[in-house]
């Protein structure tokens, strides 16, 4: 059976990877920060197993992968994210909340993919995904969204660079756009969350060689760093 690690499966695009994984049959190790605000992903059928991980805590990470340290994880799905600032132009920007964006989106996705690769390595599929964002793009002309451009960007180059040393061991390493995704803080975006899921997965079953290192859309097209 095939194993997949899915961070911020509570809610979004992370609850309904954890959804339609289930629904293939896969076993699935669903991570949240917040057990009372995953009632909906334990009502989920199928072999789940959901694991509570803080991303600003390198120390949680670090105790979920010795936990799972004679495991195989086929795939390593890097979802959680923080953007509660979307579109806050400069003077509006929370300075002082730039770490919190940093310790989410970039710091604990690396420690997430080094302390787990070597469970991916053992698998069968030898997959991690990194979820970045257009908006973390350099080509984005949009303005504002300071900590979370700049954290997605930084993570991009992170996974970008990890991408060339994991490929040693064999892993696949890719990060992700999962387009514009419909959802309770983007209610205007217009691309429901089913469709965004079901075409990364799409993707990830036809992942190759090729993709290492690669930024893609949930479509498989090449995004610009
Ligand atoms: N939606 C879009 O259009 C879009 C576009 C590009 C990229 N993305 C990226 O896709 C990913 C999922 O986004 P989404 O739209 O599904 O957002 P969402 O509904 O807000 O889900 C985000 C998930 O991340 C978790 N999370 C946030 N901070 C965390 C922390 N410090 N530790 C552990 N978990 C944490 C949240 O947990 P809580 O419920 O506890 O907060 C939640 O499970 C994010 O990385 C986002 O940046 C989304």
């Amino acid at each position: 059976m095939s194993t997949i690690l899915i961070t911020g499966a509570n809610g979004g695009i992370g609850f309904e990877l954890s959804k339609q994984y289930l629904q293939k049959g896969w076993r699935v190790i669903a991570t949240c920060r917040n057990l009372d605000n995953a009632k909906e992903l334990m009502l989920l059928k199928g072999d789940l197993v959901i694991e509570t991980l803080e991303m600003q805590s390198l120390g949680q990470i670090n105790q979920l992968a010795q936990k799972y340290a004679s495991d195989s994880i086929d795939i390593l799905f890097i979802n959680a994210g923080i953007n509660h600032q979307m579109g806050a132009l400069a003077l509006d920007t929370e300075v002082d909340r730039w770490q919190e964006y940093f310790s989410t989106n970039t710091i604990g996705p690396f420690q997430m993919a080094i302390q787990f690769a070597p469970m991916v390595a053992n698998s069968n599929k030898k997959i991690i995904v990194a979820m970045g964002s257009m908006a973390g793009s350099m080509s984005n002309e949009m303005k504002g969204s300071y900590l979370y451009r700049s954290s997605k960007a930084a993570l991009h180059v992170v996974m970008k660079n990890l991408a060339k040393e994991l490929h040693d061991k064999g892993i696949i390493t890719l990060v992700m756009h999962p387009g514009r995704v419909k959802g309770p803080i983007t209610p205007n975006n217009p691309l429901p969350v089913y469709d965004s899921v079901k075409g990364m997965i799409n993707l990830i079953d036809h992942a190759d060689e090729k993709m290492n290192g690669c930024f893609l859309n949930y479509l498989g097209e090449p995004m610009p760093w």
